[in-house]
């Protein structure tokens, strides 16, 4: 991977994400081979210039630099397994989304068979995969990364490599889907709840954006707070919380709401009052939530 432009790419995996980081490769000039398990999606890839390989092994024989992107590493396993002899000598990154220890079991997997191999993880929709906004983390070996860094920056730049555990790519994207996730669940409910109250979701949302507007210094704070254990609580604490969030469920509750999520919430929130925590910040319920 000499001229970085030229070096050859492979994609295994045409899903949404696939078709965008074939894109961005065929954006930065990189000759991309695509190979997907139906034949039936690329068809755009092709019209812009990648070729279609005929099988996996064909499209891995194609590349340099092979990156696989399916729905999880059950399917990766399933389409890799058969290949590591094709993937000899080239460099082999995961950007399928499942858990660490899946990552670092693809990692031994590979080390057993020789193979360069990196992990992943795409941290941003499709849309922006490409552009300098594009999150993509990188984790395993330094000297591996580097062999293909300046291929990788198609991807998004800078791409971002984590360390040499090849669990942190896949680590680092679940604490991010769990504040994702967590969020989006208490944002839907957010719009039932104001429905339940006769209140239209057109009429809510620009409301939610202030509060959305917050959480850049929330999340900087959190992270301040988790690191040194210390959780300085004046201006809003725990308690004070505890009690809003009682009033969201009892609320919720009268309009025959689902409460799950809020009733895991205040259950956490309670636990860390009982554990003497009341007057502290809303982070210090971090104390409580490790069950080993
Ligand atoms: N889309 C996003 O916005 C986004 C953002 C960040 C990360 N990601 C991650 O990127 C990965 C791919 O997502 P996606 O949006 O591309 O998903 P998708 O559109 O649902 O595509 C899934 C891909 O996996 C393939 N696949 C599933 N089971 C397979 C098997 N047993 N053998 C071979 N191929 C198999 C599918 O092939 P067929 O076409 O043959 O079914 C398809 O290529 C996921 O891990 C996802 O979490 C996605």
């Amino acid at each position: 991977m000499t001229h970085v432009n030229s070096s050859p790419v492979t994609v295994l995996g045409l899903g949404s994400m696939g078709q965008a980081l074939a894109g961005a490769f065929l954006d930065a000039g990189h000759p991309t081979t695509v190979w997907n398990r139906s034949a039936d999606k690329g068809e755009q890839l092709v019209a812009r210039g990648a070729v279609r390989a005929a099988s996996a092994e064909e499209a891995v024989r194609a590349g340099d630099l092979v990156v696989v992107c399916l729905v999880d590493y059950d399917a990766s396993d399933k389409v890799l397994t058969p290949l590591a002899d094709a993937l000899a000598g080239r460099v082999l990154i995961n950007l399928s989304s499942d858990i660490p220890l899946r990552a670092r079991e693809a990692a031994a997997w590979a080390k057993g068979h020789s193979l360069d191999y990196l992990d992943g993880a795409v941290m941003v929709p499709v849309g922006v995969v490409g552009t300098a906004r594009a999150l993509v983390f990188y984790a395993g070996e330094r000297a591996v990364y580097d062999k293909c860094e300046s291929a990788l920056k198609a991807l998004g730049e800078p791409a971002t490599f984590l360390g040499e555990d090849h669990g942190l790519a896949a680590a680092y994207d679940m604490a991010m889907l769990d504040f994702f996730y967590g969020a989006m669940g208490g944002l839907v409910h957010a719009f039932a709840l104001a429905r339940a109250e006769g209140i239209d979701g057109a009429a809510l949302a620009p409301y939610l954006n202030t509060i959305a507007g917050f959480l850049p210094a929330i999340v900087e704070r959190t992270g301040t707070d988790v690191h040194s254990r210390v959780y300085e609580g004046s201006g809003a604490n725990l308690a004070m919380m505890t009690a809003s969030v009682d009033h969201i469920l009892h609320t919720a509750k009268g309009r025959g709401l689902d409460t799950g999520q809020l009733v895991a919430i205040k259950a956490a929130a309670d636990r860390a009052i009982a554990a003497g925590h009341g007057p502290d910040s809303w982070s210090s319920i971090v104390e409580v939530l490790d069950e080993r």
